[in-house]
């Protein structure tokens, strides 16, 4: 019989959560309830026939996304999802053995990528309150250090890692590349896109997946040094962003008003929840996302399973002890979510305070 190899016979296949015909409000993957703008959408309703049926070019879209990171198309790589750009740095950083560090609780595909490698995941594990681990960090490099993953603001906790403490990663682990996973840049604002180029070792990536969006259109963008994604080019497929991707990057781009009044929309829906939830007696952390990471203690399956009963998925994140995953949709889908998880706890009267 054939073999894979040795490192992929030790690996799992990895599902995305359900797929639970009964639910009707995803609150499970961090995606948009409110979908994309309206003229990104007429944009692909107007392609024509003999578009799609020729193999799509990206220099223009990098030209794009360069003008409007403020790089140069050299520096840009647009990738079929933030996940394509993880995978091609694993693929062309990690050597069997070789050493990467990531922040747990983390984002699951950055060990998949690297597992498929072959290299080992040095996992550093979060402050208290979930809160950036620098010096943990910085202990962890070793001389097989090859990529550091730093996410900010992390999934699935929201929390926001200080641009100074990034620089000190950065400074320390010269050798290593540095993602700084910027998927959930839109809702907070803070980037080291500014220093692409500058930091030899820094890779930037960022999505369209979330205030975009377009998570079914499959976008997102790597920036680095120039040498550096020159050499990512010679692995990446040369049409691996679809057409639909392609010719409605503009649009994306230029709505600027609507990316605006959506993550408007999210920051004050998700502090209107945490408020409710805190009221309720269940922690919250301070996201910078657009979801919310709140303990529920020994209540986490009941409320998991009576949501989903009740067509309203979360997230279980058994990484973070008695936590759930909230994405945040609209304030309407929220207060439904809200009603619901009130039914439930209620169904508990000798239930008190968590925490
Ligand atoms: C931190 C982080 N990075 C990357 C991704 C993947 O994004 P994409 O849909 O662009 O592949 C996600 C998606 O949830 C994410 O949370």
């Amino acid at each position: 019989m054939i073999k894979v190899r040795e490192c992929i016979r030790g690996m799992r296949e990895y599902h995305s959560p359900l797929t639970n015909a009964k639910v009707d409000l995803r609150l499970d993957l961090n995606e948009s309830t409110t979908g994309c703008s309206p003229r990104v959408l007429a944009k692909i309703r107007s392609l024509d026939s003999k578009l799609l049926a020729l193999y799509p070019r990206r220099e223009a879209g990098e030209k794009l996304i360069a003008d409007f990171l403020g790089l140069e198309p050299a520096e840009t790589f647009l990738t079929n999802g933030a996940d394509e750009g993880i995978d091609i740095l694993c693929r062309a950083y990690l050597d069997a053995r070789d050493e990467m560090i990531i922040v747990v609780p983390a984002f699951a595909m950055y060990e998949i990528f690297a597992q498929a490698s072959a290299a080992k995941t040095v996992r550093v594990p979060a402050m208290p309150d979930y809160n950036f681990p620098v010096e943990g960090i910085l202990q962890a490099i070793t001389p097989r250090t090859r990529l550091i993953v730093i996410t900010n603001p992390n999934n699935p906790t929201g929390i926001l890692a200080a641009r100074t403490d990034i620089l000190r990663v950065l400074q320390a682990a010269p050798d290593a590349a540095v993602l700084l996973d910027e998927a959930y840049f839109d809702f907070c604002g803070e980037t080291l896109v500014d220093q692409v180029g500058r930091i030899p070792n820094l890779f930037v990536t960022r999505t369209f997946s979330k205030a975009y969006g377009l998570a079914g259109v499959r976008l997102g963008v790597l920036a680095g040094h120039a040498e550096q994604i020159g050499l990512l080019r010679r692995i990446a497929p040369p049409f691996n962003i679809n057409v639909f991707a392609l010719e409605c990057l503009a649009e994306a781009l230029d709505d600027r008003e609507f990316v605006k009044a959506y993550v408007n929309q999210v920051r004050r829906t998700r502090e209107w929840l945490r408020g409710e939830l805190e009221k309720m007696g269940f922690k919250c952390w301070p996201s910078e996302t657009n979801f919310l990471l709140a303990y529920f203690g020994e209540l986490r399956l009941q409320i998991l399973q009576g949501m989903e009963a009740q067509g309203i998925a979360l997230r279980d994140r058994p990484d973070c002890e008695g936590c759930l995953r909230i994405s945040i949709g609209t304030q309407q889908e929220m207060e439904r979510a809200l009603a619901v998880l009130k039914e439930i706890v209620a169904q508990k009267p000798a239930w008190q305070a968590v925490r």
